[in-house]
């Protein structure tokens, strides 16, 4: 007798923990989004939202329309394929600005900062001649392409004899911004 009334503390305990399994698995119906999982431990529609988010790196062809003479000076160079933005910035209030400009000339286009040495900068449009954007590029790191054209900057400025090869702006001394060629 005295051992079935113990064991009702077992049956209640028992009775606890399954009713708590139960609203947990309840919770996490409604809590879980509805496409978590069928992919990973994510959102699997987070996938298609990101997606659709509008680009902020310019296309080239944008600042085409407006900078024939700098198209010019790139076409047919080893430089072509590389981008405005690397050198300028996403430059969205520069293009903002001088499409009202063309359509109202009083509106005025504020002229490029100088870059302030973040690769991931604020700048909407900077103009500059650092080196380091130059050696994001080029310079010989471990485990570059072989085949890709890079340098050691202090062997390139000696055999190269740079006048100034301590100077910020050293590599314009012999290449351009857009034709590079030396
Ligand atoms: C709607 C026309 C238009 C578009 C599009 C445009 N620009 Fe410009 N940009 C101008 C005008 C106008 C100026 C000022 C006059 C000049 O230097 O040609 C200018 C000046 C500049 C300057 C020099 C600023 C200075 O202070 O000397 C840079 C650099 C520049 N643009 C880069 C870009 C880049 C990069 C893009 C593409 C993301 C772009 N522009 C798109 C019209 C445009
Ligand atoms: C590899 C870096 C680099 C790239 C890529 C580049 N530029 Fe430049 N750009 C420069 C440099 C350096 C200058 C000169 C800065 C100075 O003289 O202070 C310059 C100057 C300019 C100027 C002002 C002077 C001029 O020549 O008219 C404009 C406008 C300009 N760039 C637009 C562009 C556009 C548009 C593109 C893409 C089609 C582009 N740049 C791509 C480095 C670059
Ligand atoms: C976003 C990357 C990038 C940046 C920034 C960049 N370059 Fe280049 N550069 C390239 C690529 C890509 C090539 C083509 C390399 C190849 O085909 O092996 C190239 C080629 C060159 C060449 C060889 C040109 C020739 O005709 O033989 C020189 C010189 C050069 N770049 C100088 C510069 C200078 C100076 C700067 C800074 C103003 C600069 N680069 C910035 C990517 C870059
Ligand atoms: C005193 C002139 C001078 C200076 C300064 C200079 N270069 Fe050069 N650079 C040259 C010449 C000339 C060549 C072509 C050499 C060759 O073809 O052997 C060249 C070639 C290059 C190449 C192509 C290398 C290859 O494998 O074909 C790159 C990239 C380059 N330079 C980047 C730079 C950078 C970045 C700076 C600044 C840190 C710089 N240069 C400073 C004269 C110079």
């Amino acid at each position: 007798m005295s051992t079935l009334r113990d064991s009702r503390h077992l049956w209640l305990l028992a009775g606890l923990l399954g009713a708590a399994a139960l609203g947990m698995m309840l919770l996490r119906t409604v809590l879980m989004p509805a496409t978590y999982g069928i992919q990973g431990p994510y959102r699997a529609e987070a996938l298609a939202e990101i997606a659709a988010q509008p680009s902020l790196f310019p296309a080239d062809a944008t600042c085409h329309q407006c900078h024939e003479k700098v198209r010019h000076e790139r076409d047919g160079t080893l430089h072509e394929a590389v981008r405005c933005a690397h050198c300028h910035g996403l430059a969205v209030d520069h293009v903002a600005k001088a499409r009202l400009a063309a359509a109202d000339p009083s509106v005025p286009i504020p002229p490029a900062a100088e870059w302030d040495g973040n690769f991931l900068t604020r700048i909407d449009l900077y103009l500059t001649k650092d080196r380091s954007t130059c050696l994001s590029c080029h310079e010989q790191v471990v485990g570059m392409p072989a085949d890709f054209k890079k340098i050691d900057p202090a062997v390139h400025l000696e055999e190269q004899g740079a006048s100034e090869p301590t100077s910020r702006e050293t590599c314009f001394e012999c290449h351009g911004g857009h034709d590079t060629a030396p």
